[in-house]
C-alpha cells in the first residue's frame, strides 16, 4: 500500500518552464504546437489596447490585465481573417495557450513576453467558415495555473473590427486545488474537470479559482503561503509569480464589478488532509465554513455544491481498493447538513475574507448547500501516476456533475457538438478486430 503522507497533491513551481510530455498508456503523444510568432511591423492592423470594450475577459485578470488561477481567457467577435494578440511584459517566458475560432477545435502556441503572435489568418482551418456562429468569435484560454500572460494588444486586419460578444446567461465558479486545476491532465487547465464542467455545460461563463497545493486553510501548503479562506478574494493566486507582480500587495478581487455566479462548485482539502502540511479537523472545517459563508456574502442567490473528496486507489490482492482512510468524509456532510439546519439558515453567518469579519446578514435563507459524493465514479485507472485524474478520470467527474446540476437545478446542457476535451478521440478503425 502506497504511504499517502508520500503524496503530493501540489505542484508549487519555483522552477522555470520545463517541458513535458504527454503520455497515452505510456506511450508518448505527437504534439502539434504551432509556431505563431509574427514581426508586427510587417503587418497592417488595426489595434485594440488591453481595456478595449469589445474584449471579454474570463476567469480573474487583475488590473494590469495579467492572467491569474487555472483556464483564464479572453473571448471577442472579430471581422475579417486576422488575430493576433501582442502580450505584455508581465507573459511568462514560453506559455502554452489554447485558442480557437467559434466551436472548432483547439489550436496550441507558446507564446512570450513582448511577442506578438498571429493567431488566426487565411490559412487557419475554419478561419473562411462565415456561420452558423455569428459573429466570429475568438476564445483563449491559458492552459497553465503557474504562468500566465498579460494582454498588451489584440490586432485584426486593417479595416475589419473587433465585436463585443455578451455574456451568456448563466455563470458558475470552481474553487479547488490541483484537483480542480487539471494538474497531469493532458492538456493541463483545458483538460480539467472544472473546465469540462464549465464549458460541457453550455452557455455558461466559468471562472476556475483552483491552485495546485492550495489547502482551504489559512497556511502555507506546499509553498503556497496562503490558503482558499484567504486566497479566493483575491485576483492573482498563490504562485511565486504572483509574489514577483504583486509583493505584499495582491488586489483584492472585486466582486461587485463582476457579475455574481449562479453556482459555486468547491473541491478542496486533499492538501489539508495530508499529514505533511499539519491541518487539523477543525482547522479544515472551519476554513471550509467560511469560504461558503464568504461566497453567500458576495453571492447571496448562489447555490454551492460542496463535492466530497477523494484519494486515491491501490492494489489488495486481486483487486483495487481506495485508499483509506478518505478524507473527512463524515466531517464535510455533517458541516453540509449544518448549513441547511434551521439553526442556521434562520440566521445565517457570512465572511468577508478580506477583512477577515463574520457577521449575520439578519435575513432567513432558503437552504443553497449541497453535497456531491464522488464515491464510485473514478477507478483506479482514472488515476495517473501522479494521483491526479487523466483525461479520462477529469471527463467522468466532470460528466457526473454535469448531469447533478441538470437535476438538481434544471440546467439545461447547452453544448451539443463544439469540441470541449482536444485530443481525446481514442477509437479502433477495424469493425471487426
Ligand atoms: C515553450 O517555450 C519554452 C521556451 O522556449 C520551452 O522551454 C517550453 O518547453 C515550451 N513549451 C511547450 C509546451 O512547447
Ligand atoms: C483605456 O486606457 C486608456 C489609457 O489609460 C484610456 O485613455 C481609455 O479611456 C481606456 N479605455 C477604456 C474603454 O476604458
Ligand atoms: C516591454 O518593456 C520594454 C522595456 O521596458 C519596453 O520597451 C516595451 O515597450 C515593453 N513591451 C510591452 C509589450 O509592454
Ligand atoms: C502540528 O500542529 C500541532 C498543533 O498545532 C503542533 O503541536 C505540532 O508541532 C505541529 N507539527 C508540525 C510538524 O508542524
Ligand atoms: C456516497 O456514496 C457511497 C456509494 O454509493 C455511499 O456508500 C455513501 O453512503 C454515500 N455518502 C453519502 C453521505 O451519501
Amino acid at each position: 500500500m502506497v504511504s499517502l503522507s508520500s503524496l503530493a497533491i501540489f505542484g508549487f513551481s519555483l522552477v522555470s518552464q520545463v517541458s513535458a510530455t504527454i503520455l497515452q498508456n505510456g506511450q508518448v503523444r505527437d504534439t502539434n504546437f504551432l509556431g505563431t510568432r509574427i514581426d508586427p511591423s510587417a503587418y497592417s492592423f488595426k489595434s485594440y489596447p488591453a481595456n478595449a470594450t469589445e474584449i471579454s475577459y474570463k476567469g480573474r485578470w487583475d488590473s494590469k490585465y495579467v492572467s491569474w488561477w487555472s483556464a483564464p481567457g479572453i473571448k471577442f467577435g472579430y471581422t475579417g481573417q486576422t488575430v493576433a494578440i501582442t502580450f505584455g511584459n508581465l507573459t511568462d517566458h514560453g506559455v502554452l495557450i489554447g485558442y480557437r475560432i467559434g466551436g472548432l477545435d483547439w489550436m496550441f502556441t507558446n507564446v512570450t513576453a513582448g511577442a506578438t503572435h498571429l493567431l488566426v489568418s487565411p490559412e487557419t482551418p475554419g478561419s473562411d467558415e462565415t456561420g452558423p456562429i455569428n459573429p466570429w468569435t475568438f476564445e483563449m484560454r491559458v492552459t497553465n495555473w503557474a504562468y500566465g500572460v498579460q494582454i498588451s494588444a489584440v490586432h485584426v486586419a486593417a479595416g475589419e473590427k473587433l465585436i463585443k460578444i455578451p455574456d451568456f446567461g448563466r455563470r458558475i465558479e470552481m474553487i479547488g486545488d490541483s484537483l480542480a486545476a487539471g494538474m497531469y491532465t493532458t492538456y493541463e487547465g483545458l483538460s480539467s474537470w472544472a473546465y469540462g464542467l464549465g464549458a460541457g455545460l453550455g452557455n455558461t461563463e466559468f471562472s476556475v479559482t483552483a491552485y495546485p497545493g492550495i489547502c482551504a486553510a489559512d497556511q502555507d501548503c506546499w509553498g503556497n503561503p496562503r490558503g482558499q479562506v484567504h486566497q479566493w478574494f483575491y485576483t492573482s493566486d498563490t504562485s511565486y509569480r504572483a509574489s514577483v507582480i504583486h509583493g505584499d500587495n495582491p488586489e483584492p478581487w472585486e466582486f461587485e464589478k463582476h457579475p455574481a455566479a449562479d453556482l459555486v462548485v468547491i473541491n478542496i482539502g486533499t492538501n489539508d488532509n495530508n499529514e505533511a502540511n499539519n491541518v487539523s479537523t477543525e482547522a479544515y472545517i472551519d476554513a471550509l465554513t467560511k469560504i461558503i459563508q464568504g461566497v453567500h456574502g458576495k453571492w447571496p442567490k448562489a447555490h454551492v455544491i460542496v463535492m466530497s473528496l477523494w484519494l486515491g486507489f491501490y492494489q489488495s490482492g486481486n483487486t483495487y481498493l481506495p485508499e483509506a482512510p478518505e478524507g473527512w468524509v463524515k466531517e464535510i456532510y455533517d458541516m453540509v447538513q449544518w448549513f441547511n439546519s434551521d439553526d442556521y439558515l434562520q440566521d445565517p453567518i457570512i465572511y468577508d475574507g478580506v477583512t477577515k469579519e463574520t457577521s449575520k446578514t439578519g435575513k432567513k435563507a432558503e437552504p443553497f448547500v449541497h453535497y456531491f459524493n464522488t464515491t464510485g465514479i473514478m477507478q483506479h485507472n482514472d488515476i495517473g501516476p501522479g494521483w491526479h485524474p487523466t483525461d479520462v478520470g477529469a471527463i467522468k467527474v466532470a460528466s457526473h456533475l454535469q448531469q447533478f446540476i441538470r437535476m438538481t437545478f434544471g440546467w439545461d446542457l447547452y453544448a451539443t457538438g463544439p469540441e470541449i476535451y482536444h485530443e481525446t478521440l481514442y477509437w479502433n478503425d477495424e469493425p471487426n478486430y
